[in-house]
């Protein structure tokens, strides 16, 4: 599979949201990050502002839900038109009965992983889900710098994936930039995240080309 960017718009300008999604029309999805000040200590955005940018966004929606009580929440996020819904492992009492609600409404199911949250336990379940999400940062804030220790992590779901065969995209989150995105994609993500690296760059655009041709083996 090609090299994925999803610029996070944590870190766009939220007074000019729209303006900033057009920015980065270069880029294969956006990637939202909804926060609740209890799943993470930081707070964002919620149902009708994904619905909005769902409906100006040049680029499918790809929500990252940091909330707790995902079981409850995410289908919702479904609904509002996301492509894809991320809930965390740790934020949910029944992975594979959410994965399949969200598959029923016809969105790509992802799960994702704090950093000190081990992946072995979901391998057994790759057939029921469309991404796993290997945060490199602890999940809350944008511009934190890269977890080195996540690459064999990465590794490991990347040999598991192609052991089973089932194609699900393995994502990646936090710190990711020019300066990592290559060992990145060595050890095996094909779905990279970046915040501050794509709105910090004086050319967004051509930020955005950049990381993809970094990432692509
Ligand atoms: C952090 C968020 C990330 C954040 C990444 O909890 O999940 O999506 O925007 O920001 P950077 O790319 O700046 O590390
Ligand atoms: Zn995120």
């Amino acid at each position: 599979m090609p090299a994925l960017i999803s610029p996070s718009i944590l870190s766009a300008d939220f007074a000019n949201l729209e303006r900033d999604l057009q920015r980065i029309a270069g880029a294969d999805l956006v990637h939202v990050d909804v926060m609740d000040n209890h799943f993470v200590p930081n707070l964002t955005l919620g149902l009708p502002v994904v619905q909005r940018i769902a409906e100006v966004s040049p680029v499918p929606v790809d929500v990252h839900l940091m909330i707790d009580d995902a079981d409850r929440w995410a289908p919702e996020y479904a609904r509002a038109g996301a492509a894809s819904v991320t809930f965390h492992a740790e934020a949910t009492q029944a992975p594979v009965r959410l994965a399949r609600e969200l598959r029923e409404m016809g969105v790509r199911a992802g799960l994702a992983l704090r950093p000190a949250s081990p992946v072995e336990p979901f391998l057994d379940l790759l057939t029921e889900l469309d991404m796993i999400l290997v945060m490199t940062v602890e999940p809350g804030f944008g511009g934190q710098s890269f977890i080195e220790g996540m690459l064999p992590k990465i590794a490991r779901t990347r040999a598991a994936i192609d052991a089973a065969g089932t194609g699900t995209w393995l994502q990646v989150d936090g710190g990711i930039s020019r300066a990592t995105i290559a060992r990145v994609a060595q050890a095996g993500a094909d779905v990279f995240v970046a915040g501050s690296a794509v709105y910090g760059a004086d050319d967004i655009a051509a930020e955005i080309a950049a990381l993809r041709d970094l990432a692509t083996l």
